[in-house]
């Protein structure tokens, strides 16, 4: 088959076109899905560069860094091998399954939850794994996984379309369960035209909150489509000063970086940070004073329940949400699409086609 293969850490010459790559074959308990689409992430390229290794400081760049430690350099802390097929959202076809699974599920339109559970372990978050991180997944024609990370979905979407949601919906859902995020909230969020931040916009907005979006102003027409209450530009010099009277009860944030301290400074008393990636730097000035004396509370969130995809699916399947496609590419031109990608000139999400 034709795959797009990691074959190590590194920049994107990393990523080789394979076109006679070995069909994988549904083991016990598996599926096995004919990709129609592929959505792309940050958590492929800071597995590809390495990103998650404590020995890098850096703002994701997408580029090889100088020294990545070779014990932590995925999003667990653990090395990973390779070759290595990434892509964790996919929405395509299965077409055959393994041992000890119906074989009903033939035929189904599926999209991927890429949370990789140990099937006897399943609430021990400490054997979780990522598709396309610790097994393959989807920048190929074809692509095994666990039967219950395989979610039927009825919906007129297209299949480039229902590859936006699983990676960044599953994640926003996830910050705004674990910060309980009810129709009391105002809720502020920076990179508001990412695949997070989108989600989060609308996500938050389905919960009956107050959205205040944060964004690079030549974004903020396709940012508004998403329908947040107001729109901010990505960094005000006086963020104080730009939220005016509004109480900001919320901070959810995947940017970090030199601007997060004045994320912090807005939130009200009480106020919850909640936060899933650092796309503007890893390494924040945390003043201690303004946690404890205003009483904030913080929740990192990575490993979600099983439950959060399954909302996903159902409130695409009831339009509570849409997707956000930037653009498509074919498998072939990965590169490309992920240069785009780390460029973010877009809003929303880029898919591949194999
Ligand atoms: N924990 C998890 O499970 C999980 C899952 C998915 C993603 N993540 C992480 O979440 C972060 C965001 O992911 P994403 O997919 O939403 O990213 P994305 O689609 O690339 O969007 C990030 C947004 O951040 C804004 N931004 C603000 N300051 C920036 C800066 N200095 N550099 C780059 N962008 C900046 C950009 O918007 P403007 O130009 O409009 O400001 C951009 O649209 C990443 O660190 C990713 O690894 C974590």
């Amino acid at each position: 088959m034709r795959a797009m293969v990691t074959m190590g850490h590194g920049g994107l010459e990393q990523m080789v076109l394979h076109t006679d790559w070995p069909r994988p074959e549904p083991a016990p308990g598996e599926v096995l899905i004919k990709v129609a689409a592929c959505g792309l992430n940050n958590t492929d390229v800071n597995t590809r560069s390495g990103w998650y290794s404590k020995t890098v400081t850096d703002a994701t760049t997408g580029d090889a860094f100088e020294k990545v430690g070779e014990d932590d350099p995925t999003w667990g802390g653990n090395p990973i091998t390779f070759p290595r097929i990434q892509g964790a959202d996919i929405c395509g076809e299965i077409v055959a399954v393994g041992a000890g699974v119906d074989s009903a599920h033939i035929g189904q339109r599926v999209i991927t939850d890429g949370w990789l559970r140990d099937p006897n372990d399943p609430e021990n978050m400490d054997k979780t794994g990522y598709y396309g991180s610790e097994r393959d997944g989807g920048f190929a024609e074809y692509a095994t996984t666990l039967a219950v990370n395989a979610l039927p979905v009825k919906s007129n979407l297209s299949d480039a379309e229902l590859a936006t949601f699983s990676c960044s919906y599953s994640t926003a859902e996830g910050m705004l369960t674990r910060a309980n995020v009810t129709d009391r909230d105002t809720v502020l969020v920076p990179g508001a035209s990412g695949g997070v931040g989108g989600a989060l916009v609308q996500l938050a907005k389905r919960r009956g909150a107050r959205v205040i979006a944060m964004a690079s102003e030549v974004k903020h027409p396709d940012v508004a489509k998403l329908g947040p209450d107001r729109i901010l530009p990505r960094a005000p010099e006086n963020l104080r000063a730009a939220l005016g009277e509004e109480k900001v009860t919320v901070v959810a944030d995947v940017v970090g970086g030199p601007y997060w301290p004045n994320l912090i400074d807005i939130l009200e008393r009480g106020g919850r940070y909640t936060c899933s990636g650092a796309i503007a730097g890893p390494m924040v000035e945390f003043d201690l004073r303004t946690f404890y004396l205003r009483d904030l509370t913080f929740t990192g969130s990575t490993v979600i329940d099983p439950q959060v995809m399954r909302n996903i699916v159902k409130y695409i399947e009831t339009d509570q949400i849409k997707p956000a496609l930037a653009a498509t590419y074919p498998l072939e031109d990965l590169r490309d699409a992920q240069a785009a990608f780390i460029a973010k000139q877009h809003t929303g999400n880029i898919v591949v086609i194999p």
